[in-house]
């Protein structure tokens, strides 16, 4: 999966994983369209590259939780110029789950995985029309974990981890590469976390650089990983844990019930 693309639409890239992908991909020469609410941050990230690199750089202000914003993306990616889409943007949040207003979980399922999903849809149809392209869908450690107060957080990052494996198993032969981006902590203010002192609870060998991630992630599509783990040193044991959760899920012979439960009937 070498990475060949002229044109790179990275969401969330007014902040922390998202600008750093910008930046790396500028510096490798990649035009960019970014992507996020916060125009002034967009704006003013767009004249930096201009200046540093030589690449032409467009900024698109949406609202990935409002539906006319993740149209205007879907519209932008329908052209059929945009070789890598990052979807990177993602709302999270550390709190009870009855403490948080359901309303503020349904945003964050909106952006980290129905906005994913459409931007995923769209990407892929015009990539698979030309052949080629590819899409980086960025999760989270917490997708593999189970976290108290991050609950719908995890939900939406298993959701990104599902179903960017299957798309890479079932788009294979399509010309259409993806990746699944597993950044483990990394220093953000994503749901506050700077602000709030989050970073400081951890050892600080635990905590990366978005740069590192940005660059990581790259590296991993160079190497044709499908499954990205910035931190992981062994990836086999990415693997053995991948195919251990599978067989539990899938393998047990027969179609009895386990006699553990008692029942009899198939
Ligand atoms: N930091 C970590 O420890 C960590 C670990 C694992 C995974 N991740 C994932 O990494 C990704 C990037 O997060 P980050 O850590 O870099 O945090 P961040 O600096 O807060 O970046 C989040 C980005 O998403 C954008 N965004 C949020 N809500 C949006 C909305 N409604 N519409 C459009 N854009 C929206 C933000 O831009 P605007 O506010 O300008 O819209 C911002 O650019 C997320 O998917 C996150 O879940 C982070």
């Amino acid at each position: 999966m070498i990475l060949k693309a002229d044109l790179c639409l990275v969401t969330g890239a007014s902040s922390g994983i998202g600008e750093a992908f910008a930046v790396s991909l500028a510096r490798r020469g990649h035009d960019l369209v970014l992507v996020a609410r916060r125009g002034g941050a967009l704006d003013a990230l767009a004249a930096r590259l201009r200046s540093e690199f030589p690449v032409a750089v467009e900024t698109l202000v949406a609202d990935l939780a409002d539906p006319a914003g993740v149209a205007a993306v879907e519209a932008r990616l329908a052209r059929g110029d945009v070789d890598l889409l990052i979807n990177n943007a993602g709302m999270g949040s550390l709190a009870g789950f009855l403490d948080i207003d359901p309303a503020d979980h349904a945003a964050m399922i909106a952006v980290n995985v129905t906005a994913l999903m459409r931007l995923t849809h769209a990407a892929a149809k015009a990539m698979k029309a030309a052949g080629r392209g590819t899409i980086v869908n960025v999760a989270s450690g917490i997708a593999f974990n189970v976290m108290p107060t991050a609950a719908v957080y995890a939900g939406t990052k298993g959701f990104v981890s599902q179903f960017t494996q299957a798309l890479a198993e079932e788009m294979a032969d399509s010309g259409v590469t993806f990746q699944l981006l597993v950044p483990g902590l990394t220093r953000t203010n994503l749901g506050g976390a700077e602000e709030n002192g989050l970073f400081d609870l951890f050892p600080a060998e635990m905590v990366q650089a978005p740069e590192a991630v940005a660059e990581a992630g790259l590296a991993g599509l160079e190497l044709g990983e499908i499954v990205c783990i910035p931190r992981l040193e062994d990836y086999g044991q990415w693997e053995a844990a991948r195919d251990a959760i599978r067989a539990v899920g899938i393998d047990p012979p027969g179609n009895a019930v386990a006699s553990r439960y008692g029942v009899k009937l198939n």
